[in-house]
């Protein structure tokens, strides 16, 4: 099992997107944090720019909606040809529908979790998803951070994972950084969201590279 890296261009130039996907060029994929001011009290973008970003990026798209009315915007959204599309459980009428309708239109399907929610309120409906996203600070902003506390939750989701031989994604997002990312990854985290800590690097590419290297560190020492 690798480990990916995927910054959150919540922390890049909104009006230069095409210049800041260059700057990222060597990550895994780009995690693009879809905000409504409802689900969370912050406003990003929607549909609209999701397409065009879809239209330019080189490296696949890992959308995370923050979002409500989820189970009739997940699927729409990964129409438009997206790599994956993370969704909150708390926003959902019906998480598994709605995964199955994210795969049907040729996506990942990520089920998010926030600091709040426990992992046994989801763990019976994880095999339906290719991904879990246990977020790390309260879903909203970047440059806070890390809630220790939910790092339990991130060991108790790889031992019911491994336990129950799914092989999905486990990712995290919030707070990650140089001084935590090769703990978590041996923890069992296999996917990194970093947003500040890549954007304000002087070199960008090099910093993913360094955060990817230490994540898989840790994750070395897994098992
Ligand atoms: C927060 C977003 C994150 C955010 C992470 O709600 O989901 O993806 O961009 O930013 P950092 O890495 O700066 O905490
Ligand atoms: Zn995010």
């Amino acid at each position: 099992m690798s480990v990916r890296l995927n910054p959150s261009i919540l922390s890049a130039d909104f009006a230069n997107f095409a210049a800041e996907f260059d700057s990222i060029s060597n990550c895994d994929a780009i995690h693009v944090d879809v905000m409504d001011n409802h689900f969370v009290p912050n406003l990003t973008f929607g549909y609209p720019v999701v397409k065009r970003l879809q239209e330019i990026a080189s490296r696949p798209l890992d959308l995370h909606l923050m979002i409500e009315n989820v189970d009739e915007w997940a699927p729409k959204y990964a129409a438009l040809g997206v790599f994956s599309v993370t969704f909150h459980h708390e926003a959902a009428l019906d998480s598994v529908e709605t995964a199955k309708r994210i795969r049907e239109a040729g996506s990942r399907a990520g089920l998010a979790i926030k600091p709040g929610t426990g992992f046994d309120e989801v763990s019976g409906i994880v095999e339906h998803f290719d991904q879990l996203l246990v977020m790390t600070v309260e879903p909203g902003f970047g440059g806070q951070s890390l809630i220790e506390e939910t790092l339990q939750k991130v060991a108790e989701a790889r031992v019911h994972l491994d336990a129950s031989q799914l092989r999905i994604w486990l990712q995290v997002d919030g707070g990650i950084d140089e001084g935590n990312i090769e703990r978590i990854a041996a923890i069992g985290a296999d996917t990194f969201v970093a947003g500040s800590a890549v954007f304000k690097a002087q070199n960008r590419k090099a910093q993913i590279n360094a955060l990817r290297a230490l994540a898989e560190k840790g994750h070395s020492h897994f098992h």
